[in-house]
């Protein structure tokens, strides 16, 4: 697994006799298995990342949380951390945005590290710092890199431009979405196809499970008036951020909720709208998007209809009919399918 992987890295460079200080306050950003920190040894430590499970973890074990990655100047402990670490993420913007943080929190001569596989672009990440800062060491291990670097006394001008970079985009007319966020550069087709089948049907209470920057939600209020109330679920609160930048409704409630790990007890909805999410870092997770048909068929009324699309690769039809007895394929393309399903069948509603 990836964070084992990370943290190979970090005791190899322990190994070498590099964060000896135990004591010292640690900010940590972007890394999703908080529990490698305390392995490591370190103690006084403030985890910085979107993800709900991960904030949750981090609180189990005594880690401060840190929930708006924006925010960070305005803590007052800032001033006090000695030393950064930054996870490269899948998303360049997002891991230069989280390396300008990490210049922004860090005393002046303290340690920003910088570790991170080699297929997300730690190379990158640590090439670019390279420009503006002497790295003190730089380590190839376990498929990946970790740079360490002094935080100088005179902050970067270009950590300006990282930081712009990773605020929430536009990326098109009418949609802004965020770094680091499902479909960050282009509205997802899936998701195009999905609005295409439920446009002119949806009505009353809504929900919108697994919303992202808020597409789907967004198009549903714009094409369906009769909506009343709609529910937005996110596990990740940049996407979540985006979805109240795209959505000034006040038919929209937002919740920022992570569905394989707490039950959603808002029950009754007429109408479920989802392309479900299907991946763990980089594996595919079955439980994952099963959770998600659960989590569907138990927020529906008795008459309610779930809208769904779904990578085609994907075994659904091994699922779907245990929990929705009534299905139909409204669109079928090379690589989605859309589904409208019922809990009872079509006929009796
Ligand atoms: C395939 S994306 C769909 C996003 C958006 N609905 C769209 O159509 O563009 C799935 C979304 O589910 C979210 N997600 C993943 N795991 C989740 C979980 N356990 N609980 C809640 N949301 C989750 C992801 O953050 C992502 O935004």
């Amino acid at each position: 697994m990836d964070y084992l992987l990370g943290a190979n890295r970090l005791m190899h460079a322990r190994k070498n006799g590099f964060f000896s200080n135990f004591s010292e306050k640690i900010l940590v950003i972007g890394c999703p298995e908080p529990e490698v920190l305390s392995t490591l040894g370190f103690k006084d430590i403030v985890v910085c990342h979107p993800e709900k499970s991960v904030n949750k973890r981090a609180q189990e074990i005594k880690f401060q949380t840190l929930l708006d990655k924006d925010g960070i100047r305005k803590f007052n402990f800032a001033k006090s951390i000695e030393t950064t670490f930054v996870w490269v993420t899948k998303s360049r913007r997002e891991t230069m945005f989280n390396i300008a943080l990490a210049f922004l929190a860090t005393k002046k001569k303290g340690s920003i590290i910088v570790n991170g596989e080699k297929r997300d672009g730690v190379e990158y990440a640590i090439k670019e710092l390279q420009k503006i800062v002497t790295p003190i060491a730089i380590m190839s291990k376990s498929h990946g890199k970790i740079g360490i670097f002094q935080r100088p006394l005179m902050l970067p001008r270009i950590l300006h431009t990282w930081k712009v970079n990773g605020k929430s985009k536009k990326i098109s007319p009418r949609y802004f979405s965020a770094a680091g966020v499902f479909s960050e550069t282009t509205i997802d087709e899936g998701s195009r196809l999905l609005v295409e089948q439920f446009s002119g049907f949806l009505n009353g209470n809504v929900i919108d499970l697994g919303t992202g920057w808020g597409y789907l939600s967004a198009e549903a209020i714009r094409g369906n008036p009769k909506i009343d109330f709609i529910t937005l679920i996110d596990s990740n609160l940049s996407a979540l951020k985006s979805a109240k930048l795209n959505i000034s409704s006040k038919k929209a409630n937002f919740l920022w909720l992570d569905l394989q790990y707490e039950k959603l007890k808002l029950r009754n909805f007429d109408h479920v709208i989802m392309n479900a999410p299907f991946h763990v870092g980089r594996e595919v997770n079955h439980n994952l998007w099963v959770t998600f048909l659960v989590t569907a068929k138990n927020a529906l009324s008795k008459e309610g209809t779930l809208w769904m699309v779904f990578n085609r690769e994907l075994p659904y039809k091994k699922h779907l009919p245990a929990l929705f007895p009534t299905y139909e394929f409204l669109k079928q393309t090379k690589n989605y399918s859309v589904i409208r399903a019922k809990r009872t069948s079509f006929n009796q509603s």
